[in-house]
């Protein structure tokens, strides 16, 4: 298993630039089931995830070509007749579950082995399920695969219990082909949502008020392939401005859409940062010490659960007592116990983290437990006083493109062994 060794305590100068949402990405590469036809995904990151949906596609019956030089994926689902993701392919990652909305609005049925992915506390999808059986669709789940099935999609009006992203998403495509207009309500309303609904749209679907928490989808009678290009990952630019702030560097992030990134800069000036916003980059400058804060993870605009670990690795840093309060999942602090090995100082009680600055980390061997977990060490690793070495490195390849060279770039010491 490869890892990451990292020396501490140098500043992150320069420049970087920020790949295509991961997030966007993973639900719009199985959408393009929707149009059997033809669709060039433009601005994808080179990432594990990406790799895996386009294999699964394949296997699927689509012809998939990824071209990470140029960053594009070409899907043509001419070829896929039906869909049936076993165990084996639909573990690897939990945005699997976006087969069964595409392909239930495509096919009117579909099989996809109940999802994997991140450990951060129990992941139900009784949103998604609530959806598709408003939709008219019979759902059965037996021996860990989820049947869907519908003669007839019909417009509906659901009403999510939690504004949950992945529900959204899937509901969205599931009925963009349905007779009649279905509304989502209490809908997610985060950058990726809209992502994905502008990609539907542009494959003709008619799908209005993506943002809001009022979805409105008219069904139309087909749908075709198109060129989209994915926005830029919030969460990754996020994470590039934490390490900033941990390092007391002074980078410009390009290739950022600065509105999707507000409730980070919030939180970071709240800290004694400094962010400029240049169109679509941002400069980000931290002080000689940072203030320490309360912070909520909210749905958005709220400060996103993804950057909560991250987020809690700077404020090991922070002059003082830290709140850090985990709304949406109840088991997100794995990475406390590692940041506690490197001397953090940090308790958690239920959903709240209560983190003591310390004068400095030191480095030593931890582990990644999920993909944000893996960030949160890295993030730990650049400030920490000696040599950190960071295991399980494959969960920050799922969701991180070619993350150590964008930081030899900045001049972090880091390399992959
Ligand atoms: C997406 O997961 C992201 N994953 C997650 O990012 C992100 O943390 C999450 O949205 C919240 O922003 C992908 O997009 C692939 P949810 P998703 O449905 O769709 C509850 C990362 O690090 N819920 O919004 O699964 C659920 O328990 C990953 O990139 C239900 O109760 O998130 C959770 O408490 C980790 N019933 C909350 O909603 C449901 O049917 C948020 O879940 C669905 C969700």
């Amino acid at each position: 298993m490869s890892k990451f060794v990292i020396e501490g305590g140098q500043k992150l100068k320069g420049k970087v630039d920020i790949s295509g949402f991961k997030n966007a990405a993973v639900a719009i590469i199985p959408a393009a089931i929707l149009a059997g036809d033809r669709c060039i995904i433009e601005n994808l990151p080179n990432i594990e995830d990406v790799h895996v949906l386009g294999r699964i596609l394949t296997e699927l019956g689509a012809k998939v070509e990824f071209n990470p030089e140029k960053k594009t994926m070409d899907i043509d689902t001419r070829g896929i007749v039906e869909c049936y993701a076993d165990y084996e392919m639909a573990k690897k990652l939990r945005a699997s579950y976006y087969l069964l909305g595409a392909s239930l609005g495509r096919f009117k049925k579909a099989k996809v082995a109940y999802p994997g992915g991140c450990d951060i506390g129990t992941r139900p999808i009784d949103q998604h399920i609530k959806g598709f059986e408003a939709l008219g669709a019979t759902v059965v789940l037996e021996h860990g695969i989820i049947n869907v099935e519908a003669k007839e999609l019909v417009g509906a009006e659901i009403y999510l219990d939690v504004a949950s992203v992945g529900a959204t998403i899937n509901i969205m495509m599931a009925a963009c082909m349905a007779r009649g207009t279905t509304l989502i309500e209490n809908a997610a309303k985060e950058p990726h949502v809209v992502d994905v609904a502008n990609f539907l749209n542009t494959m003709g679907a008619d799908i209005r008020g993506a943002g809001t928490d009022l979805i409105r989808i008219n069904g139309v009678e087909e749908m075709w392939g198109c060129t989209y290009s994915v926005i830029p990952d919030q969460i990754e630019a996020g994470t590039f401005m934490i390490m900033a702030g941990a390092t007391g560097g002074d980078i410009i992030i390009d290739n950022v859409i600065p509105k999707h990134l507000e409730p980070i800069t919030a939180k970071l000036k709240e800290m004694g940062m400094e962010i400029e916003e240049y169109g679509e980059s941002l400069r980000v400058v931290s002080p000689q010490k940072l203030k320490k804060i309360h912070v909520k993870t909210l749905v958005y605009p709220g400060f996103p659960t993804d950057l909560q670990q991250p987020m809690s690795s700077l404020l090991t840093q922070a002059e003082g007592t830290s709140i850090v309060t985990e709304t949406i999942y109840e088991g997100r602090f794995k990475h406390v116990d590692e940041l506690n090995r490197m001397g953090a100082n940090i308790k958690v009680e239920g959903r709240v983290a209560i983190i003591e600055g310390v004068e400095r980390l030191s480095g030593a061997e931890v582990s990644a437990t999920d993909l944000r977990a893996g960030a949160a060490l890295i993030v730990a690793g650049l400030m920490a006083e000696g040599t950190t070495e960071l295991d399980n490195i494959h969960f920050i390849d799922r969701g991180y493109d070619r993350i150590e060279q964008k930081l030899l770039s900045l001049g972090a010491k880091i390399k992959r062994i």
